[in-house]
């Protein structure tokens, strides 16, 4: 798929089939955030993928809008260090929606439909997931062949219009 193509495709999944995603194209989709930009080349992040049904239900409740990850074929947890500074922090998640912005680009490409969910109950993600005390699920990605209708581009998008947000030179 183009790139433009791919970017005018993509949109948020919430309802999945229940096809398993191959293994080379989950490989292909993670390899796709590794490539992320990221401030000074940082990079850091670390992602855990689940396609275990019991721990994507478990993932499901680790916030109130995640209820469509119980369904998915597989989730890409994006993970953190634990930071305290706020600048590094503001860095850190800057970082982390380029790679969501990756993840999700290359699923659309393999015809693998993605959603996401917050993370609010942090300690319910680690105990899931054995995260380490010093890093955090910072948000989770879920992917599997879309149960509503086929990926394809979209020829209206529900966005802000063009001409509204754009400023030319000057505000
Ligand atoms: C940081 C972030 C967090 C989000 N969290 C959720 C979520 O918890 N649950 C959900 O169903 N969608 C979530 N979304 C999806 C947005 O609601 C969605 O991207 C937006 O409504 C635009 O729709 P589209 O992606 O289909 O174009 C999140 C998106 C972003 C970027």
């Amino acid at each position: 798929m183009e790139t433009l193509e791919a970017i005018k495709t993509r949109r948020n999944v919430r309802q999945f089939t229940e096809q398993a995603i191959p293994d080379a194209d989950l490989d292909q989709i993670l390899a796709a955030g590794r490539l992320a930009p990221s401030a000074k080349n940082w990079q850091p992040w670390d992602f855990v993928v689940v396609t275990d049904r019991e721990q994507l239900q478990r993932l499901s409740a680790v916030w109130q809008g995640g209820g469509h990850v119980a369904h998915a074929a597989a989730a890409i947890v994006l993970t953190l260090p634990v930071l305290d500074d706020p600048h590094r922090k503001l860095v850190a998640r800057f970082d982390l929606g380029q790679v969501a912005a990756f993840i999700q680009l290359a699923a659309a490409d393999r015809g693998v439909g993605c959603g996401h969910s917050s993370v609010g109950d942090q300690d319910l993600a680690r105990e899931v997931l054995s995260l380490p005390a010093d890093r955090e699920a910072a948000v989770i990605l879920d992917l599997g062949y879309p149960a509503d209708r086929p990926l394809a581009p979209l020829k209206r998008h529900d966005r802000r219009p063009f001409e509204e947000l754009v400023h030319r030179g000057r505000w």
